[in-house]
């Protein structure tokens, strides 16, 4: 396959280094593409093979001389989110295939552009939903599947960002709904994706509400940090900030946004308690799907942990999961929990409860990321995925439709239909 890569930045790296590392016999990167010049330099540096020409580089204005030169088969999309749909949409029109980021886009009309050009056109694409790979996870799928515990009735899940993860939403483009939909959109469509698929059924109505309640300027007077400046760099309250982000200390936050500001003044490390974020910290929403199973979901961006609680309770029983992923934030720095921190508990009526044992992995997100890219890039050398974990712009749309439902409940305090909301944009999806 030759595959173009547009956007970049931190995320890009993955899909680049498991093409030329793992993968180098079966595909190959043709083409980068960025709208800042630095980092797509940088990002052309690694990708390029000694004793070659390196790799062709496109500014974002020339990407339609990209497709036209390079002639990918597959256009890889790792932009902001708000830019996916134009990427996917002008691949798709010059004949290529996309696998894109999460999540597939950020609202409705974007929404539709999409699914109505995939319709026309026919192409194919797949939404990265890394999660979906994680053994832990995959393992409550087959155990829902199998009907373990009968009928899913309803759920309880609550999703828990620490103030290093949780804080870097409310540092770049992610702080304002136009670019990333908020969190309900942006991170959530992990959450609901799961859901979705763990539960085989698709969200039909969504009551939910949100505000900021700690990334505020209120919240920096309280934890003393008047006069703080708009931005780390350079910030006179920096050495006593926990939340002080040390890009000049880091090499890699140095190298792919400290040094390429100059190009296009996108600064990483504006202030987390700026009056001007727009985007929710504590979210809840309340959400009815298809085949009747109800499920309450909470997040939050600044917890004093990092993980996952969920419990799905059946006719037959329930299924408890925990994930800790980070114990805590000491002195800025993430102690990170071991593989043991994820449990799962089975618990059916009339017997005893049991400690499940937990499959794992090595890798990122939990040995995601290596088994998700092992299906992108080599399906054949992989065994049948009998969980049907591969996402489309289906999949993707459903994803998003609980976050665009939610954010549109908390703007109006109403409860919102998805299929009436769908119907009213002229949007037809798919199941
Ligand atoms: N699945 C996951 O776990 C996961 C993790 C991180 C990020 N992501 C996703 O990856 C995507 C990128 O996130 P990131 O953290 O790498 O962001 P980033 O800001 O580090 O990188 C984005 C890149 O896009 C470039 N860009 C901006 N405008 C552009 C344009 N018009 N044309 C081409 N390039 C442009 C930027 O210069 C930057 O290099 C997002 O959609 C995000 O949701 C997914």
């Amino acid at each position: 396959m030759k595959i173009a890569i547009v956007g970049c930045g931190s995320r890009h790296k993955m899909f680049r280094d498991s093409v030329v590392e793992d993968y180098p016999e079966k595909h190959e990167i043709v083409a980068l593409c960025d709208s800042n010049a630095h980092r797509l330099n940088e990002a052309a540096k690694a990708v390029s093979q000694p004793g070659t020409n390196g790799v062709a580089t496109y500014l974002a204005a020339d990407f339609d001389r990209l497709i036209a030169e390079q002639k990918p088969d597959t256009v890889v999309v790792a932009t902001p989110d708000f830019l996916h749909s134009d990427y996917i949409i002008r691949a798709f029109e010059a004949g290529c295939d996309v696998i894109c980021e999460k999540p597939l886009t950020i609202d409705l009309s974007r929404l539709k552009q999409i699914v109505d050009t995939q319709r026309r056109t026919g192409r194919k694409i797949k939404v990265t939903f890394n999660y979906r790979y994680s053994p832990a996870r995959t393992q409550i799928k087959e155990l829902i599947a199998s009907g373990t515990i009968g009928e899913v009735t309803a759920v309880d899940f609550r999703w828990h960002l620490d103030r290093v993860h949780g804080a870097d939403y409310f540092r770049r483009w992610h702080r304002q709904k136009e670019n990333s939909g908020g969190l309900l959109v942006h991170k959530s469509t992990h959450h609901f994706d799961l859901l979705n698929w763990w539960l085989g059924t698709a969200p039909v109505e969504v009551l939910a509400s949100g505000r900021r309640a700690f990334y505020r300027p209120e919240m920096a007077v309280e934890l003393g940090l008047e006069g703080r400046g708009a931005r780390c760099t350079g910030c006179p309250v920096a050495a006593k900030c926990d939340f002080d982000l040390k890009m000049g200390e880091d090499a890699a936050l140095k190298s792919l946004y400290l040094d390429a500001e100059a190009d296009d003044g996108y600064f990483r490390d504006l202030c987390v308690f700026d009056e001007e974020i727009g985007i929710e910290d504590t979210m809840q929403a309340h959400i009815r799907y298809a085949s009747g199973v109800t499920a309450n979901y909470t997040l939050t961006a600044y917890s004093p942990w990092e993980g996952l609680e969920i419990k799905f309770q059946g006719t037959k029983g329930e299924i408890t999961h925990r994930h800790v992923e980070v114990h805590g934030v000491f002195g800025g720095e993430r102690d990170h929990a071991d593989e043991d921190a994820i449990t799962t508990e089975l618990n059916l009526a009339g017997q005893k409860p049991v400690m499940l044992e937990v499959p794992k992995a090595k890798g990122h997100h939990g040995g995601a990321d290596p088994v998700m890219l092992g299906y992108i890039f080599d399906p054949e050398g992989m065994e049948p995925d009998r969980f049907g974990r591969a996402s489309d712009h289906v999949a993707g749309a459903w994803s998003i439709l609980t976050g665009i439902a939610a954010n549109a409940s908390i703007e109006t305090g109403s409860l919102v239909n998805i299929p009436s909301m769908l119907r009213s944009r002229g949007i037809h999806i798919g199941a």
